[in-house]
């Protein structure tokens, strides 16, 4: 079966000399023609395995020849047999340890209750029909071929996966609860010499059970042994130490699938272990684990999964972003190059007023692809759906429309940032949280992702190559929580230092136009804030909130540099528009959305990052940016304008700040501070007086994002600071000046 997860591969790092075998693999191979050689965020070999879960067990009864049947008609690279040994010491396939649920024991043997297979003869077992209760259970899949069908001998099944199988269908044994049935593992053996599959290249022999497997080793050390965990099993253990600790005798580990996380990935990529989870049934799933570079997975559905591997899928989900009164950027990624069609309606299925728009996805923007749809009707909430052309994997989203230019609409937006960072790992649970608020969008305020940190997706930072930085992006979007807010709302994604390298200044950085090409690759980034790169845009929300998004690092003067009149954190072009935009905005609320504090010391002495100096820690520091701030505060003082929001993260802990620059007893300017999402987390150090900050709230050491709300009838802005499970830890309401 083609597997096109090798599709477009730039190279193989095997050195292949002609004749000799191929080099055994010391590190894994560079699977993809973007892959940045050092993720083990892929499979360890081209091949994924589909590996059909007790048979085609979505479409038959389990373990019966029909479903194994089943199997193989679909292209299952191995049917997988769970064994149990009879009374008389025969192995036959069979999940439970009881007949009851897969057969008519109840009715047949009505008095040998609890019908435990090993109280029972084969010959006994072998009159039982094991298909019948599939009709019952799942009538819109009845068969009357199902009806008889038995439970099959190891011996029988084995044989029938030869017969059928045209020798390209692999064997994958799980030796249940052998702690029942002692000798389990040398009958197993002795019926695979029989069958002449001992030495197989595509036979398994996997269990819960490390003793067993360990005996299997000593007994057949040739073969293949999976080591299969539940949660449970894991709980409370070092990965990388355990995964280390079992590469001594497994090939493989078959974890749960809510256990494969990049961490898992790493541990196990890192002791050439394969990766097969289970038992991973939807399509979304299934991508999920795909995306994380699994080797194989366990599935009911045989077909979902071959057809993944057949033809170019959504591999990262979707977005939509940079949303305005009337149009949209959507966004997706493909496994490979492929065609890209986006569906764009009102309609939930559909079926009417559907916007039709494509676009090829192609390596030098590494499978991503953005989209502009525009003749959108204002304040109205559109769906879409993506697929690769061919593939029937279709990923669905949904976003709002910003309210017409003069209407006064209620807001609620989450804003949230410091995303993977510092030994942080996706997955992470605000994603979640943020989502379960029905957000009309998301402002993504920096740092979303760690290029400069190790993680599995970069185990050698900093990011160097763009492929080095797409790896991070795509670590990131394997985290469920991620992709399903950024598929149920709109985002605004904003750059902060570590899309390209801790506290840098664009135009001094080499690796800026890197870093810059895969952050706009990433994210749905409209062609206003993407042209000469600016990045920095106004959107409006009606007449509501005017969101004005900063680039803080595009056009800044080196941290290090003294601070004086030729200091620049914005640029003079972007520092003037910022300013223009304050002025002219006959917004309710002025958002500013910006990627540092503005008396938060960050960075470090004598290179501060944010606007501070931090005078307040070291008095003559002559760096930080507060020269070129004075001019935006002076301006909102002098032309009064009014309810101006600095929104930003940066900083690992939540604040809340209102200042009063000229000291006269009024709020001049807010400042709303969060997170971090998934990154260290600090407590709140005192802040830089320059700008007569005075805290509302400060609270550090917990992940948190934060929900602003605007309420224009009652002329009221709310702030709260939530944590990761969504539990408000500070809210506060501002009445808004007219
Ligand atoms: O063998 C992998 C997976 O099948 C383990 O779970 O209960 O389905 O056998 P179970
Ligand atoms: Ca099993």
């Amino acid at each position: 079966m083609k597997k096109n997860l090798i599709a477009g591969i730039a190279c193989l790092s095997l050195s292949v000399t002609s004749g000799a075998p191929l080099a055994v693999l010391a590190q894994p191979i560079q699977i993809s023609a973007t892959d940045n050689g050092q993720t083990t965020l892929h499979p360890l070999s081209s091949d994924v395995a589909v590996i059909a879960h007790r048979g085609a067990s979505a479409y038959g009864p389990e373990h019966t020849l029909a479903a194994y049947k089943q199997a193989m008609t679909m292209k299952a690279d191995y049917v997988e047999f769970d064994i149990q040994m009879t009374k008389d010491g025969q192995l036959v396939a069979m999940h439970d340890e009881t007949l009851a649920r897969t057969t008519n024991a109840k009715e047949l043997y009505p008095d040998r209750a609890p019908w435990r297979v090993k109280d029972f003869t084969l010959d006994e077992i072998s009159r039982l029909d094991a298909g019948s209760w599939f009709n019952k259970a799942y009538p819109d899949k009845a068969k009357t071929q199902y009806i008889g069908q038995h439970v099959p001998t190891l011996e029988e099944a084995i044989e029938f996966v030869k017969q059928h199988g045209n020798g390209k269908v692999g064997l994958y044994m799980e030796t249940k609860a052998p702690s029942v049935y002692p000798g389990m593992e040398e009958k197993l053996i002795e019926v695979l010499k029989k069958n002449n599959v001992l030495d197989d290249e595509k036979l398994f022999l996997e269990s819960f059970s490390e003793e067993s497997l360990r005996k299997l080793k000593n007994l057949v050390p040739q073969v293949k042994l999976v080591q299969l965990y539940t949660s449970k099993m894991l709980a409370g253990k070092d990965v990388y130490r355990e995964l280390k600790r079992i590469s001594d005798y497994a090939a493989g580990v078959g974890p749960s699938k809510e256990l494969v996380v990049p961490k898992f990935m790493e541990a196990a990529h890192q002791n050439q272990l394969l990766v097969h989870p289970w038992t991973v049934n939807s399509q979304d799933d299934l991508v999920s684990l795909l995306s994380l570079g699994v080797d194989g997975e366990f599935t009911n559905n045989t077909d979902l999964l071959v057809d993944l591997l057949e033809k170019p899928f959504i591999s990262h989900g979707v977005a939509s972003g940079d949303v305005t009164d009337s149009s949209a950027i959507l966004w997706a990624r493909t496994n490979e190059a492929a065609k890209v069609q986006f569906e764009i309606s009102t309609d939930s299925n559909f079926k009417h007023d559907t916007i039709v728009k494509t676009s090829r996805a192609d390596v030098k923007h590494d499978y991503t692809v953005n989209v502009t749809v525009t003749g959108l009707k204002p304040d109205t909430t559109y769906f879409y759906r993506g697929h690769a052309i061919s593939s029937n994997y279709t990923v669905n989203g949904s976003f709002k429309t910003a309210p017409e230019e003069n209407s006064l609409k209620p807001i609620t937006m989450v804003w949230g940032g410091d995303t993977g960072g510092q030994g942080e790992i996706p997955p992470f649970n605000s994603f979640n949280a943020m989502a379960a608020i029905n957000p009309d969008f998301f402002l993504f305020s920096g740092d979303t992702i760690y290029a400069d940190n190790k993680t599995p997706a970069v185990p050698n930072p900093p990011s160097v190559t763009v492929e080095d930085f797409w790896a991070k992006y795509k670590e990131n979007r394997t985290d469920a929580g991620l992709r399903s807010l950024l598929q149920k709302t709109g985002t605004y994604a904003i750059w902060d230092d570590h899309e390209v390298i801790n506290d840098f200044s664009g135009p001094s950085q080499p690796l800026t136009p890197t870093g810059l090409r895969a952050f706009k690759d990433y994210w749905p980034m409209s062609s206003e804030r993407s042209t000469e790169d600016k990045l920095y845009h106004k959107y409006s929300w009606g007449n509501s909130m005017d969101m004005i998004i900063l680039n803080n690092r595009g056009y800044r003067s080196p941290n290090t540099q003294n601070d004086g009149a030729d200091k620049t954190m914005l640029g003079v072009e972007q520092l003037e528009w910022l300013k223009q935009q304050l002025l002219t905005s006959d917004a309710k609320v002025k958002l500013v959305a910006t990627s540092v504090p503005i008396s938060v010391p960050t960075g470090k002495a004598m290179a501060r990052d944010g606007w501070a100096n931090g005078n307040q820690v070291n008095s003559n520091d002559p760096t930080g940016y507060e020269n070129e701030f004075k001019k935006i505060s002076d301006f909102i003082i002098e032309k009064g304008i009014k309810n101006v929001f600095f929104v930003t993260t940066d900083v690992h802990f939540a604040d809340i700040i209102k200042y009063d620059a000229n000291q006269d007893g009024k709020t001049d300017y807010n400042e709303l501070i969060s997170g971090p999402i998934g990154a260290i987390k600090i407590n709140p150090p005192t802040l830089d007086p320059t700008f007569g900050p005075e805290r509302l709230y400060a609270e550090g050491n917990f992940n948190n994002f934060g929900v602003f709300r605007i309420d224009p009838s009652n002329k009221e802005a709310t702030v709260e600071i939530r944590d990761e499970n969504g539990k408000i830890h500070f809210s506060h309401s501002y009445q808004l000046e007219n």
